[in-house]
């Protein structure tokens, strides 16, 4: 389902509202966070519907999608700082069920099958919260991962390092561990949120063009249970297709 929303601010709320429900419904959700601009309004407003009283994450458990390697929970360009500082920090998610890659692990490809065993042993992700790249990454899986793929080192994109690290591109870390494809598509609902013009053309070719690697969110078309809130600048080239 595609829920075209006004602005960001609407987006926002319709994603809060989306993630309220499920955890009212099922106490002990397991949810899978990304990092990026986008969720930032949706993160805000959760903050605000809990410190409301309206909702309560005590039971919740959440795994962050990816995160840079090597790059350690402290440093402030890590994703875990980061959900930490717009979310978790903020509402009553018990610290030892707020997961996340371990990014500093000597053994990345031990630390990858772990995270995937601890993601099977929370019972598996209920629901999974997407952002999308402007090629069409979905946590760190860039152009050509396959569809099969989990947990793993993944080396990031020249352009995805250009887009999140602008000026401190070359200081910059070039590789992620990153939920696979096959993570991602097991959770049992699926919430992408894409907003700005910047992602209409990828938006478009995600939603409504061929399902393909190259496209790594058109696989997005084959779940079961996919919601995704765009605003309208975002859904402008929804109808080209
Ligand atoms: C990052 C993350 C993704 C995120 C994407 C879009 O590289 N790995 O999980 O969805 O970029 O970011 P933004 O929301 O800032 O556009």
């Amino acid at each position: 389902m595609v829920q075209v929303a006004a602005g960001y601010r609407e987006l926002s709320s319709i994603a809060a509202a989306l993630v309220c429900a499920r955890v009212r419904v099922k106490q002990d959700l397991v949810l899978g966070l990304p990092a990026g601009r986008t969720p930032l309004g949706l993160y805000s407003q959760l903050v605000n519907l809990y410190r409301a009283g309206l909702v309560d994450f005590s039971g919740v458990t959440t795994f962050n999608l990816d995160e840079y390697y090597p790059v350690p929970p402290q440093d402030p360009r890590s994703f875990y700082a980061f959900t930490r500082r717009h979310f978790l920090d903020h509402v009553n998610v018990p610290a030892n069920r707020a997961h996340a890659p371990a990014a500093t692990h000597p053994h990345p490809a031990e630390a990858c099958a772990a995270y995937e065993l601890e993601i099977v042993r929370a019972g598996g992700l209920d629901l999974v919260i997407l952002g999308i790249g402007q090629n069409g990454h979905i946590g760190f899986n860039e152009p050509g991962t396959a569809f099969d793929s989990r947990t793993r080192l993944v080396e990031l994109a020249e352009h995805t390092v250009r887009v999140n690290f602008g000026r401190a591109a070359a200081h910059a870390p070039r590789a992620a561990l990153s939920m696979g494809i096959a993570t991602i598509m097991e959770a049992a609902e699926v919430l992408l949120l894409a907003s700005g013009r910047d992602k209409a053309p990828i938006v478009g070719r995600s939603l409504c063009g061929p399902v393909t690697p190259e496209v790594p969110a058109s696989i997005l078309q084959r779940h079961p249970l996919l919601t995704a809130v765009v605003d309208r600048e975002a859904a402008a080239a929804m109808g080209n297709r």
